[in-house]
Protein backbone atom coordinates (compact mmCIF):
# COMPACT_ATOMS: atom_id res chain seq x y z
CA UNK A 1 0.00 0.00 0.00
CA UNK A 2 1.45 3.50 -1.21
CA UNK A 3 1.92 5.78 2.00
CA UNK A 4 -1.36 8.09 0.88
CA UNK A 5 -3.86 5.18 1.03
CA UNK A 6 -1.96 3.72 4.17
CA UNK A 7 -3.24 7.35 5.69
CA UNK A 8 -6.17 7.15 4.85
CA UNK A 9 -7.12 3.76 5.98
CA UNK A 10 -5.80 5.05 9.21
CA UNK A 11 -7.72 7.92 8.90
CA UNK A 12 -11.06 6.10 8.04
CA UNK A 13 -9.89 3.97 11.22
CA UNK A 14 -9.72 6.67 13.75
CA UNK A 15 -13.17 8.29 12.44
CA UNK A 16 -15.08 5.21 13.04
CA UNK A 17 -13.49 3.95 16.73
CA UNK A 18 -13.54 6.13 19.34
CA UNK A 19 -12.98 5.98 23.15
CA UNK A 20 -12.08 7.68 25.86
CA UNK A 21 -9.85 6.84 28.44
CA UNK A 22 -10.76 5.03 31.48
CA UNK A 23 -13.85 2.60 32.19
CA UNK A 24 -15.45 4.27 35.22
CA UNK A 25 -18.70 5.38 34.59
CA UNK A 26 -19.76 8.80 33.38
CA UNK A 27 -23.00 10.64 34.61
CA UNK A 28 -25.11 12.05 31.83
CA UNK A 29 -24.48 15.98 32.42
CA UNK A 30 -21.18 16.12 33.67
CA UNK A 31 -18.21 18.27 32.88
CA UNK A 32 -16.46 14.90 32.50
CA UNK A 33 -19.88 13.86 29.51
CA UNK A 34 -19.31 17.10 28.10
CA UNK A 35 -15.59 16.89 27.10
CA UNK A 36 -16.48 12.78 26.22
CA UNK A 37 -18.83 14.17 23.26
CA UNK A 38 -16.54 16.88 22.50
CA UNK A 39 -12.94 14.67 22.06
CA UNK A 40 -15.49 12.38 20.45
CA UNK A 41 -15.98 14.75 17.39
CA UNK A 42 -12.81 16.25 17.54
CA UNK A 43 -10.75 12.98 17.41
CA UNK A 44 -12.35 11.51 14.83
CA UNK A 45 -12.26 14.56 12.35
CA UNK A 46 -11.07 12.76 8.81
CA UNK A 47 -9.08 15.44 6.88
CA UNK A 48 -9.90 14.23 3.58
CA UNK A 49 -9.79 16.94 0.86
CA UNK A 50 -12.73 17.50 -1.94
CA UNK A 51 -10.36 18.96 -4.10
CA UNK A 52 -8.33 16.13 -4.89
CA UNK A 53 -11.10 13.55 -4.51
CA UNK A 54 -10.99 11.69 -7.63
CA UNK A 55 -14.45 10.71 -8.88
CA UNK A 56 -14.61 7.39 -10.54
CA UNK A 57 -15.23 7.46 -14.88
CA UNK A 58 -19.13 6.08 -15.13
CA UNK A 59 -20.46 3.37 -17.59
CA UNK A 60 -23.56 5.28 -19.55
CA UNK A 61 -25.74 3.81 -17.49
CA UNK A 62 -24.42 4.06 -14.56
CA UNK A 63 -23.90 7.55 -15.26
CA UNK A 64 -27.77 8.24 -15.90
CA UNK A 65 -28.80 6.25 -12.36
CA UNK A 66 -26.76 8.74 -10.86
CA UNK A 67 -27.45 12.12 -12.58
CA UNK A 68 -31.25 10.90 -12.75
CA UNK A 69 -31.38 10.23 -8.85
CA UNK A 70 -34.03 12.98 -7.08
CA UNK A 71 -31.96 13.98 -4.63
CA UNK A 72 -29.25 16.44 -5.66
CA UNK A 73 -31.01 19.80 -5.37
CA UNK A 74 -32.02 18.88 -1.62
CA UNK A 75 -28.95 16.86 -0.79
CA UNK A 76 -26.90 20.74 -1.66
CA UNK A 77 -29.40 22.96 -0.05
CA UNK A 78 -29.30 20.70 2.70
CA UNK A 79 -25.81 20.95 3.46
CA UNK A 80 -26.14 24.33 2.45
CA UNK A 81 -28.27 25.21 5.20
CA UNK A 82 -26.93 23.08 7.71
CA UNK A 83 -23.37 24.85 7.72
CA UNK A 84 -24.61 28.14 7.75
CA UNK A 85 -26.42 26.94 11.12
CA UNK A 86 -24.29 25.30 12.94
CA UNK A 87 -21.80 27.89 12.23
CA UNK A 88 -24.43 30.64 13.69
CA UNK A 89 -24.70 28.06 16.93
CA UNK A 90 -21.07 27.75 17.20
CA UNK A 91 -20.30 31.80 16.98
CA UNK A 92 -22.99 32.02 19.95
CA UNK A 93 -21.23 29.53 22.23
CA UNK A 94 -18.91 30.90 25.11
CA UNK A 95 -17.29 27.61 26.41
CA UNK A 96 -14.31 27.08 24.42
CA UNK A 97 -14.32 23.39 24.01
CA UNK A 98 -17.72 23.35 22.39
CA UNK A 99 -17.47 25.73 19.91
CA UNK A 100 -14.29 24.22 18.82
CA UNK A 101 -16.28 20.80 18.52
CA UNK A 102 -19.13 23.04 16.46
CA UNK A 103 -17.28 24.63 14.50
CA UNK A 104 -15.47 21.71 13.37
CA UNK A 105 -19.22 20.39 13.08
CA UNK A 106 -20.20 23.42 10.79
CA UNK A 107 -16.93 23.01 9.01
CA UNK A 108 -17.65 19.60 8.30
CA UNK A 109 -21.06 20.20 6.62
CA UNK A 110 -19.52 22.77 4.59
CA UNK A 111 -17.44 20.29 3.12
CA UNK A 112 -20.23 18.13 2.37
CA UNK A 113 -21.48 20.76 0.06
CA UNK A 114 -18.17 21.26 -1.31
CA UNK A 115 -18.16 16.98 -1.96
CA UNK A 116 -21.42 17.77 -3.37
CA UNK A 117 -21.35 20.47 -5.85
CA UNK A 118 -17.35 18.40 -6.67
CA UNK A 119 -19.62 15.38 -7.66
CA UNK A 120 -22.30 17.52 -9.81
CA UNK A 121 -19.68 18.92 -11.33
CA UNK A 122 -17.74 15.36 -12.23
CA UNK A 123 -20.81 13.97 -13.93
CA UNK A 124 -22.59 16.74 -14.96
CA UNK A 125 -25.61 16.97 -12.96
CA UNK A 126 -28.02 19.59 -13.62
CA UNK A 127 -29.11 21.62 -10.23
CA UNK A 128 -32.15 23.87 -9.88
CA UNK A 129 -30.92 27.71 -9.03
CA UNK A 130 -29.60 27.57 -5.32
CA UNK A 131 -31.83 29.84 -2.90
CA UNK A 132 -29.19 32.04 -0.18
CA UNK A 133 -28.66 30.74 3.25
CA UNK A 134 -29.13 33.56 5.83
CA UNK A 135 -27.60 33.47 9.21
CA UNK A 136 -30.59 32.00 11.38
CA UNK A 137 -32.33 35.22 13.51
CA UNK A 138 -32.49 32.09 16.35
CA UNK A 139 -29.33 30.28 16.38
CA UNK A 140 -30.59 27.51 18.82
CA UNK A 141 -33.69 26.87 17.47
CA UNK A 142 -31.73 26.34 13.94
CA UNK A 143 -29.23 24.09 15.61
CA UNK A 144 -32.01 21.99 17.08
CA UNK A 145 -34.19 21.76 13.83
CA UNK A 146 -30.29 20.82 11.92
CA UNK A 147 -30.09 18.27 14.73
CA UNK A 148 -33.27 16.34 15.10
CA UNK A 149 -33.71 16.40 11.16
CA UNK A 150 -30.08 14.80 10.85
CA UNK A 151 -31.00 12.00 13.47
CA UNK A 152 -34.14 11.63 10.82
CA UNK A 153 -32.65 11.57 7.68
CA UNK A 154 -29.05 10.09 8.32
CA UNK A 155 -31.25 6.80 9.99
CA UNK A 156 -32.83 6.28 6.35
CA UNK A 157 -29.91 7.54 4.47
CA UNK A 158 -27.57 4.48 6.36
CA UNK A 159 -30.36 2.10 4.71
CA UNK A 160 -30.51 3.57 1.75
CA UNK A 161 -27.11 3.88 1.36
CA UNK A 162 -26.61 -0.15 2.13
CA UNK A 163 -29.06 -0.88 0.06
CA UNK A 164 -27.45 0.76 -3.16
CA UNK A 165 -24.47 -0.40 -2.19
CA UNK A 166 -26.06 -4.18 -2.13
CA UNK A 167 -28.05 -3.97 -5.43
CA UNK A 168 -24.79 -2.71 -7.34
CA UNK A 169 -26.88 0.96 -8.22
CA UNK A 170 -23.68 2.97 -6.51
CA UNK A 171 -20.92 1.77 -8.10
CA UNK A 172 -18.41 0.52 -5.38
CA UNK A 173 -15.72 2.97 -6.17
CA UNK A 174 -18.71 5.85 -5.63
CA UNK A 175 -19.45 3.90 -2.74
CA UNK A 176 -16.03 4.19 -1.45
CA UNK A 177 -15.53 7.64 -1.97
CA UNK A 178 -19.02 8.72 -0.34
CA UNK A 179 -18.92 6.14 2.50
CA UNK A 180 -16.60 8.82 4.63
CA UNK A 181 -19.64 11.50 4.08
CA UNK A 182 -22.05 8.78 5.80
CA UNK A 183 -20.00 8.24 8.74
CA UNK A 184 -19.56 11.62 9.22
CA UNK A 185 -23.11 12.35 9.69
CA UNK A 186 -23.24 9.46 12.21
CA UNK A 187 -20.91 11.21 14.13
CA UNK A 188 -22.95 14.20 13.91
CA UNK A 189 -25.89 12.82 15.65
CA UNK A 190 -24.17 11.39 18.11
CA UNK A 191 -22.91 14.36 19.35
CA UNK A 192 -26.17 16.32 18.76
CA UNK A 193 -27.85 13.53 20.97
CA UNK A 194 -24.96 14.07 23.66
CA UNK A 195 -25.08 17.89 23.27
CA UNK A 196 -29.11 17.80 24.14
CA UNK A 197 -28.89 15.24 27.24
CA UNK A 198 -25.80 17.46 28.32
CA UNK A 199 -27.74 20.95 27.67
CA UNK A 200 -31.17 19.75 29.44
CA UNK A 201 -29.30 18.42 32.48
CA UNK A 202 -27.47 21.95 32.72
CA UNK A 203 -30.38 23.83 32.78
CA UNK A 204 -32.02 25.31 35.99
CA UNK A 205 -35.62 23.09 36.47
CA UNK A 206 -37.97 25.50 35.66
CA UNK A 207 -36.42 26.10 32.54
CA UNK A 208 -36.67 22.57 31.40
CA UNK A 209 -39.91 22.32 30.43
CA UNK A 210 -39.62 25.31 27.97
CA UNK A 211 -36.96 23.03 26.41
CA UNK A 212 -38.78 20.17 26.11
CA UNK A 213 -41.60 22.08 24.57
CA UNK A 214 -38.93 23.92 22.21
CA UNK A 215 -37.83 20.12 20.62
CA UNK A 216 -41.60 18.72 20.65
CA UNK A 217 -42.41 22.15 18.58
CA UNK A 218 -39.10 20.96 16.38
CA UNK A 219 -40.65 17.70 16.05
CA UNK A 220 -43.56 18.98 14.57
CA UNK A 221 -41.65 21.39 12.42
CA UNK A 222 -39.85 18.29 10.71
CA UNK A 223 -42.90 16.78 10.07
CA UNK A 224 -44.73 18.96 8.65
CA UNK A 225 -41.65 19.85 6.66
CA UNK A 226 -41.24 16.49 5.33
CA UNK A 227 -44.60 15.73 4.57
CA UNK A 228 -43.85 19.04 2.12
CA UNK A 229 -40.94 17.63 0.57
CA UNK A 230 -42.18 14.14 -0.29
CA UNK A 231 -44.55 16.86 -2.25
CA UNK A 232 -42.02 18.48 -3.89
CA UNK A 233 -42.27 22.00 -2.03
CA UNK A 234 -39.73 22.79 0.95
CA UNK A 235 -40.99 24.31 3.88
CA UNK A 236 -39.81 27.90 2.30
CA UNK A 237 -42.54 27.06 -0.47
CA UNK A 238 -39.40 26.32 -2.79
CA UNK A 239 -39.75 23.56 -5.21
CA UNK A 240 -37.39 20.76 -5.83
CA UNK A 241 -36.68 17.42 -5.99
CA UNK A 242 -37.75 14.34 -3.54
CA UNK A 243 -36.09 13.15 -0.40
CA UNK A 244 -33.98 10.23 -0.28
CA UNK A 245 -36.12 8.88 1.95
CA UNK A 246 -39.45 9.72 0.46
CA UNK A 247 -38.51 8.86 -3.39
CA UNK A 248 -35.08 7.41 -2.98
CA UNK A 249 -36.39 3.75 -1.93
CA UNK A 250 -38.19 3.37 -5.12
CA UNK A 251 -35.01 4.76 -7.17
CA UNK A 252 -32.04 2.82 -5.52
CA UNK A 253 -33.07 -0.30 -7.00
CA UNK A 254 -32.69 -2.89 -4.81
CA UNK A 255 -36.54 -4.47 -4.12
CA UNK A 256 -36.66 -4.53 -0.21
CA UNK A 257 -40.28 -4.40 1.42
CA UNK A 258 -40.73 -2.07 3.70
CA UNK A 259 -40.17 -3.98 7.18
CA UNK A 260 -36.77 -5.01 5.45
CA UNK A 261 -35.61 -1.33 4.14
CA UNK A 262 -36.58 -0.48 8.15
CA UNK A 263 -34.62 -3.54 9.47
CA UNK A 264 -31.63 -2.68 6.93
CA UNK A 265 -31.51 0.88 8.46
CA UNK A 266 -31.60 -0.06 12.42
CA UNK A 267 -28.82 -2.79 11.45
CA UNK A 268 -26.59 -0.38 9.84
CA UNK A 269 -27.24 2.00 12.69
CA UNK A 270 -26.22 0.03 14.96
CA UNK A 271 -23.10 -0.83 13.03
CA UNK A 272 -22.43 3.21 12.39
CA UNK A 273 -22.64 4.25 16.27
CA UNK A 274 -20.47 0.24 17.47
CA UNK A 275 -17.42 2.07 17.31
CA UNK A 276 -17.52 4.64 19.44
CA UNK A 277 -17.16 4.59 23.41
CA UNK A 278 -19.95 3.27 24.94
CA UNK A 279 -20.51 5.80 27.97
CA UNK A 280 -21.89 7.82 25.03
CA UNK A 281 -25.22 8.38 24.42
CA UNK A 282 -26.87 6.70 21.44
CA UNK A 283 -29.70 8.22 19.07
CA UNK A 284 -32.31 6.64 20.53
CA UNK A 285 -36.11 8.55 19.32
CA UNK A 286 -36.00 7.31 15.31
CA UNK A 287 -35.05 3.67 15.84
CA UNK A 288 -37.57 3.52 18.23
CA UNK A 289 -40.39 4.81 16.04
CA UNK A 290 -38.83 2.29 13.54
CA UNK A 291 -38.91 -0.72 15.87
CA UNK A 292 -42.45 0.51 16.36
CA UNK A 293 -43.36 0.84 13.06
CA UNK A 294 -41.69 -2.66 12.61
CA UNK A 295 -45.00 -3.65 14.57
CA UNK A 296 -47.17 -2.94 12.01
CA UNK A 297 -45.25 -4.15 9.11
CA UNK A 298 -45.87 -8.10 8.05
CA UNK A 299 -43.07 -10.30 7.77
FE1 LIG B 1 -23.88 17.02 6.13
FE1 LIG C 1 -24.23 16.61 9.68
Amino acid sequence: MSETLQEQAAADHAMRHWNAPGRTPVRIGSDEHKQMFCRMLLETHNPYKPAVIDWPPLAPDELHRITSLPIWDIAVQTEGRASIRVATFASSMHDPLLRQALDMDGGEEARHKVVLSKLVEAYGIKLAPEPDYPAPKDPEWAWLVTGHSECIDSFFAFGLFRSAQKSGYFPEELVETFEPVIQEEARHILFFVNWAAWYRKNLPWWKRPWFSLRVLAVWAFLIYERVGIARGIDADGVMHDATFAAKGAVSVGEALSPRAMIELCLAENQRRMSGYDERLLRPATVPRLAKFALRFLKK
